[in-house]
């Protein structure tokens, strides 16, 4: 019989958000807004989509598994060397890379209880040790992670802005922890948010950097909207690069990607035009919670934090939502039991999920005052 290994019997497997399809169904719902997983209200980059329709004629041959032409765009945009870039299928899948290039069985990876759980569930597929400290107001705790370093620390994973709760450390704080922090030590700084942070005036802009033990990691899932396409990349030290060609899947991203990355990275007027409606649509909600009473953490993403009362009660604002139509994420599995997060939408979309926000935060409250 075939033995399968205890870390694997103990992973507990992704479960996404409702399908809206399937929800419509349940609930015969006629409108559905989805706000759950930070994705761009406005579509896709259209320079993007018009590069696919362009490679489509080429699927007959495999992609470049050295992604040339995306490599040099990167490089060209954000001043980096080629060899210091390598592209995956997203974030999540250069994640899961780089825990597998950098660690060996008996590492222990530090992180905080409170970040993308993308990279819980690819350290815990390597069975290598998590050790996850607490968040400090909602953000990392840098001094506690370095003073949790041990002989077995190999790597420490920061999330800068952090998903889910949207905070963000400056470059003075980053700066001061890449020097305490052994150069033996792998810090990996994902910064899938980068492109709504950046107005942030002290924003490290970790690719700026060339620390010989740090390696960013980038999206294109977020900002340039081609989450369902899966484009990532990695900047780091050419030594870094060349171990993660080593271990990376040959082919990918695949060949549409690597086309749509190029366009979308050259496609301004659309970031343009998802920052600026991401900044009226977090305007939109923050002024709302505020006005309803739903505490919030301060954001520097595409989306917001919101507070629950309770685990149980962020759980039923989640369901009578749905209910309602609006799909907003309960992050408990994030490590935070009693948090919501809720991303921008379209001004429309926003105005509906206020109106539900509100009513289902009124009945959660009544709730909680009979009880009292
Ligand atoms: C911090 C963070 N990293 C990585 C990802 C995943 O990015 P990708 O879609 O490229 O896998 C997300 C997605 O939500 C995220 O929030």
């Amino acid at each position: 019989m075939i033995k399968i290994p205890r870390f694997v019997e103990q992973l507990i497997p992704y479960k996404a958000g409702k399908p809206i399809s399937e929800l419509a169904r349940e609930k015969n719902l006629t409108r559905i807004v989805k706000l759950a997983s930070a994705e761009n209200p406005l579509g896709s980059s259209p320079k993007a989509l018009k590069a696919i329709e362009e490679a489509l004629s080429g699927l007959n041959r495999y992609s470049d598994p050295a992604s040339y032409d995306l490599v040099q765009a990167i490089a060209e945009k954000y001043s980096v060397q080629p060899n210091h870039i390598i592209c995956g299928h997203g974030t999540d899948s250069l994640l899961a890379y780089i825990v597998s290039a950098f660690t060996e069985e008996g590492d222990e990876i530090i992180t905080c209880e409170g970040t993308f759980i993308g990279i819980y569930v690819s350290i815990s597929k390597t069975g290598r040790k998590l050790i996850k400290l607490p968040l400090k107001d909602y953000g990392f705790d840098l001094d506690a992670l370095w003073n949790a370093i041990t002989e077995k620390t190999s790597m420490i994973y920061l999330a800068n802005p952090n998903n889910p709760t949207g905070t963000m450390f400056s470059s003075e704080q980053f700066e001061a922890f890449m020097t305490q922090v052994p150069d033996h030590i792998m810090v990996i700084l994902d910064e899938a948010y980068t492109d709504y942070a950046s107005e942030f005036e002290d924003y490290p802009n970790g690719v700026r950097y060339d620390y010989e033990n740090l390696v960013i990691t980038r999206t294109l899932s977020k900002a340039q909207g081609l989450a369902g396409l899966r484009i990532g990349f990695a900047v780091g030290p050419d030594k870094v690069i060349e171990a993660l060609y080593k271990v990376k899947l040959p082919f990918e991203p695949n060949l549409l990607a690597q086309q749509a990355g190029i366009a979308a990275l050259d496609d301004v007027e659309f970031l343009q035009q998802t920052i600026d409606l991401n900044r009226q649509s977090l305007n939109m909600l923050k002024e709302n919670f505020d006005r309803i009473g739903i505490p919030q953490v301060k954001t520097h993403t595409n989306f917001i934090l919101t507070l629950m009362p309770t685990q149980s009660d962020a759980a039923l604002f989640a369901e009578e939502c749905a209910n309602r139509g609006l799909i907003v994420r309960h992050v408990d599995k994030f490590g935070v039991p009693n948090g919501i997060r809720v991303n921008s939408g379209t001004v429309d979309e926003t105005e509906f999920a206020v109106k539900v926000m509100e009513e289902v935060y009124q009945l959660i409250m009544n709730k909680g005052e009979k009880k009292r």
